[in-house]
């Protein structure tokens, strides 16, 4: 069975944030909708991000995570998290197919992959089997690329689609 799941949103070409960082150009909640944010993080059982993705998160201020967090950093270490997060933040530099058989053996069935060169890199393991993408009508022309080369072409089965009001198209798929 599939571990990894992909939520994201990205500019029609291909960004996740502009050069800097900022996520100005993602819309604001439409009265209340999430595109499928909380049922995704119902079907996961923890959060597993790249170092930049988790620094951003940090500096929203309040944690919005009720699951564990795996953070992949090669400069961090447990030290570096801040104490009232210690509990469900932990830091990890294996390599994705090691971290995803530890956590299948702490009962883990699937993870919401997050961060552009963390999905990458799970992409080329092999480990991610779903992919939601949340595309936004705007060309960004730079930014934090979602995708990048492969070793080979991957084939998705796109099993759904909708098209909301505000021009925003949410696309699920497959990796076959
Ligand atoms: N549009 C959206 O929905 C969305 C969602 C998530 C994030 N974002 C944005 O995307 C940007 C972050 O994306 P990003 O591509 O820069 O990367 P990222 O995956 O969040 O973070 C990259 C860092 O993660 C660590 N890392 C990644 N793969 C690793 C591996 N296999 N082993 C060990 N460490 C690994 C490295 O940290 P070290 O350098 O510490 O070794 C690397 O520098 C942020 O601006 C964030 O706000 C946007």
């Amino acid at each position: 069975m599939g571990f990894g799941k992909v939520f994201i949103a990205t500019s029609v070409d291909g960004f996740i944030a502009r050069d800097n960082g900022s996520l100005d150009w993602l819309p604001a909640p439409l009265d209340g909708e999430d595109y499928g944010y909380a049922a995704l993080m119902d079907s996961v059982d923890g959060i597993i991000m790249g170092r930049s993705t988790y620094e951003t998160v940090l500096g929203f201020g309040e944690w919005p995570f009720s699951k564990p967090v795996v953070v992949l950093s090669r400069t961090l270490t447990a030290a570096d998290v801040p104490e009232a997060l210690r509990k469900s933040v932990q830091v990890s530099n294996v390599a994705p197919s090691t971290l995803v058989a530890t956590l299948r053996e702490q009962g883990w069935k699937h993870a919401y992959i997050d961060g552009g060169q963390t999905i990458r890199s799970f992409i080329e393991a092999g480990e991610v089997s779903e992919l939601t993408l949340t595309r936004i009508p705007i060309l960004l022309g730079s930014g934090i690329p979602l995708f990048g080369p492969l070793p080979e072409s991957i084939v998705l089965r796109c099993e759904y689609s909708k098209h909301y009001p505000n021009g925003v198209i949410s696309t699920r798929y497959h990796a076959l």
